[in-house]
């Protein structure tokens, strides 16, 4: 995953693949499957794992990760042909133009579909991030939170669980949150304005309340994780 510290995902990946029974020779199609953490845990419990990303550079870390796996390049709308016992759709559901397409599709390729996103922003800790960096953003409303049982339902699924998973992203000094920010094109561009010193300080004074006692910062972010069948 990119959106945060390595390794962050193990948590949320586990509650997919638990509460969609995933074992020994299961078929599973990871939409969006990104560098194939996913797909690695998958393949780790035995299933047969196909996965697809419009990204070809993705493709390729995912087979690197995966090499029994299958991987293409290619979109979720207009996914490999099924049929899969899975068809899951991890952090991808906010990347997408059609959410419920993406979903309808997954329920004609799957027998159990399995999705993931955010929480709400006063869900997750990493909200500071853009907290710190407001000053010397454009004031912009506030997220509207993904309604995933509604998309489900609008995609003619049936709703079989929706559970609450915490991932937390744990950094272990101040370079760790420092340097993927910078290297971001939001961290560039309000380094650019503020001066690096100003944003660094703007972060640091934000993550206080989360550090650790070993010098480090813990931040709690919620994960929704659906789990439907075709209706
Ligand atoms: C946030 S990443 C999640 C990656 C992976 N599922 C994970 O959880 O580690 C979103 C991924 O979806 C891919 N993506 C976005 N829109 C897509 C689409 N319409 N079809 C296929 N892949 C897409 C991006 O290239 C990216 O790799």
């Amino acid at each position: 995953m990119t959106e945060g510290p390595r390794g962050w995902g193990t948590p949320l990946h586990a509650a997919v693949l638990d509460a969609t029974a995933v074992g020994p020779g299961a078929t599973l199609l990871d939409l969006g499957c990104g560098t194939g953490l996913f797909a690695r845990a998958a393949a780790d419990r035995g299933a047969r794992v196909t996965g697809v990303d419009r990204d070809p550079a993705a493709v390729a870390m995912a087979s690197a990760e995966v090499p029994e796996g299958r991987f293409v390049v290619g979109t979720a709308e207009h996914p490999p042909a099924g049929p899969f016992d899975v068809v899951a759709a991890v952090q991808l559901l906010m990347h997408v133009v059609d959410p419920v397409a993406v979903l309808a599709t997954a329920g004609r390729t799957g027998t159990v579909v399995a999705a993931t996103v955010w929480g709400r922003e006063d869900e997750c800790d990493v909200r500071v991030f853009g907290e710190a960096l407001a000053p010397w953003l454009d004031a912009r409303p506030a997220a509207d939170p993904v309604d995933l049982r509604g998309l489900a339902e609008r995609a003619g699924l049936v709703v079989d669980r929706l559970d609450e998973v915490v991932c937390p992203f744990d950094y272990e000094d101040d370079d760790a949150v420092l340097g993927p920010l910078f290297d971001s094109a939001l961290g560039r561009a309000v380094g650019r304005s503020a001066g690096p010193v100003a944003l660094r300080d703007a972060v640091l004074d934000r993550l206080e309340p989360y550090r650790t006692d070993d010098g480090g910062y813990r931040l709690h972010n919620l994960f929704r994780v659906l789990v439907a069948h075709p209706g």
